[in-house]
């Protein structure tokens, strides 16, 4: 791992100091790892603010590098927040929640007292069912409860590693299929989708990441509902052990969230668990969602050392 710091001058050392250690005061970017694995807290940084190019180059290398990115204290209205999304790609409208007519784009994170349910209480990838899903997401939480309400993270270049070179080749060789409808339906209702339907799409059951090339698990207990070559009883095996294997804690960081505090994940790599153990309080924030390619997997590329941006 490598952490990235950014200079007044546009330069980057790569120390591997906490910010109190770091020996250069003239630091104004500081990438500070949650864990080996993934996860880095960013400081010195108004995301309400466009990019400068150096400062996106930093952050979207940091983002390859740590696959979840935390930052403090940001204020943003709708407007920067979806400004802050298109600087890394098109947005993305979710397929089956409710929309606000002026701000489409903008997925509503709500749970309180009132509620049946809660986005992303269970681990997966964003919209895995789309076709071509989200590449990334960039989630704004306003309000927070007394405790409770943390994000899991876990890296799914983890998971795969962590599998013997027999189940690597068994796994990497399946297509999973995805469906919204086992997750969507009895949350969102049919009443707001996207394409009059709910998505469903087959994506190879590991990925190349396209910036990368490493080798992700793609397979999640959101959306995937089995495997098109095998049989059911096989292929309800298979998932529920991936389910159980990528939720080990080794692979694995824990956000908690302060009111303002945000998160930038890349939905190629990682899943993500929202923690709903706050009820009846309140917790509310809002997500930006970065439209990505179709999965793909590329037995040629080797995973790399270095990134090309
Ligand atoms: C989600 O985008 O899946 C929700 C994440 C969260 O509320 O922490």
């Amino acid at each position: 791992m490598v952490a990235l710091c950014e200079y007044r001058d546009g330069t980057t050392c790569h120390c591997v100091a906490s910010r109190a250690q770091c020996p250069q005061p003239s630091l104004i970017m500081h990438i500070d790892p949650v864990s080996p694995v993934i996860g880095a807290e960013v400081s010195g940084v108004d995301l309400a603010r466009p990019l400068v190019s150096e400062s996106f180059k930093t952050i979207h290398e940091a983002l390859m590098t740590h696959l979840v990115l935390f930052f403090r204290d940001q204020e943003l209205s709708f407007e920067q927040h979806k400004a802050l999304g298109r600087q890394f790609g098109d947005l993305h409208i979710h397929p089956a929640a409710p929309k606000d007519s002026a701000h489409p784009e903008i997925l509503v994170v709500h749970g309180d007292a009132s509620v049946k349910f809660v986005a992303g209480d269970t681990w997966h990838s964003d919209v895995s069912c789309d076709a071509t899903p989200p590449l990334g997401s960039i989630l704004r939480v306003e309000q927070v409860p007394t405790s409770g309400g943390d994000t899991l993270f876990a890296s799914m270049y983890a998971a795969y590693e962590a599998l013997s070179d027999r189940m690597q080749r068994l796994v990497r060789g399946l297509t999973a299929i995805h469906d919204g409808r086992q997750y969507y339906v009895g949350r969102y209702g049919g009443g707001n989708l996207r394409d009059g339907e709910y998505p469903a799409a087959e994506h190879p059951a590991v990925r190349t990441h396209p910036v990368t090339g490493r080798p992700a698990l793609y397979v999640n207990e959101g959306f995937t509902i089995g495997f098109k070559e095998l049989k059911p009883a096989e292929s309800q095996a298979l998932l529920g052990f991936l389910v159980r294997h990528c939720g080990q804690p080794e692979f694995q960081c824990r956000f908690r969230w302060r009111r303002n505090s945000m998160a930038f994940w890349d939905n190629r790599c990682t899943q993500h668990h929202a923690i709903w153990d706050y009820y009846p309080q309140t917790r509310h924030g809002y997500r930006v969602t970065i439209k990505g390619d179709r999965p793909f997997f590329d037995p040629s590329r080797e995973p790399r050392a270095t990134i090309a941006l």
